[in-house]
């Protein structure tokens, strides 16, 4: 059985075993504590009975009138507790959080092209490619820069579905300008 719990900070010593992954980024611990003040609702994680901490999802809200929205920063799964629906799981609620109380337009988030697994997976649940922002993961230094797909989800606000387009893997931005 499966909880769904809010993230707090002495939980960032018990999440090892969800960040040894190559595909899932570890931030400097001041990054997680800036989310835990920011958007303490937006940050949770599933724990199994024994009280150990099997995946988590870190997202914010950002923008400003239709590009209000609900932003996926981190979603991971241990290895030993994939396959079984808790990213699925985690992902509802960030949705259901973003419409009631943040009334967003839609929720995205960033992940490697290459990343087909994940990307695959987001299409599942409705995301579509909006853009593709051309060398937004540089790597460290000496290793090639990869390019990310801005993938978005329209919610129940954003009725003219403005949020999404079609061919969004053609539309190629460079990163600064998606932080405008
Ligand atoms: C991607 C990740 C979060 C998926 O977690 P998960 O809990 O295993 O995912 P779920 O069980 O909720 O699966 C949801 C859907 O994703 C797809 N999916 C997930 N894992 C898959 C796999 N190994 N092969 C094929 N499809 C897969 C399936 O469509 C699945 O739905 P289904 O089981 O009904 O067919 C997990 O593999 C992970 O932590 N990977 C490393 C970090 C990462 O890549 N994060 C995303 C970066 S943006």
């Amino acid at each position: 059985m499966t909880s769904l719990k809010p993230f707090h900070a002495p939980d960032l010593f018990k999440a090892n075993a969800v960040n040894l992954d190559v595909l899932t980024e570890n931030y400097h611990i001041s990054f997680y504590l800036s989310y835990l003040v920011h958007w303490p609702t937006l940050f949770f994680s599933t724990v199994n009975p024994s009280g150990d901490i099997t995946g988590y999802l870190m997202g914010k809200t950002e923008g400003t009138g239709p590009e209000w929205h609900g932003h996926v920063t981190c979603v991971s799964v241990a290895a030993n507790y994939r396959r079984i629906g808790l990213a699925g799981c985690l992902a509802e609620n960030l949705e259901r959080r973003s419409e009631d109380p943040y009334d967003a337009y839609f929720i995205d988030l960033f992940v490697r092209s290459t990343n087909t697994l994940a990307i695959n997976m987001y299409k599942h649940w409705g995301y579509s490619v909006y853009r593709r922002v051309v060398d937004y993961y540089t790597g460290d230094p000496g290793m090639k820069s990869e390019d990310a797909f801005d993938m978005r989800k329209p919610l129940k606000r954003d009725v003219d579905r403005k949020s999404v387009r079609e061919n969004g893997e053609n539309v190629r931005v460079r990163p600064e300008e998606v932080y405008l």
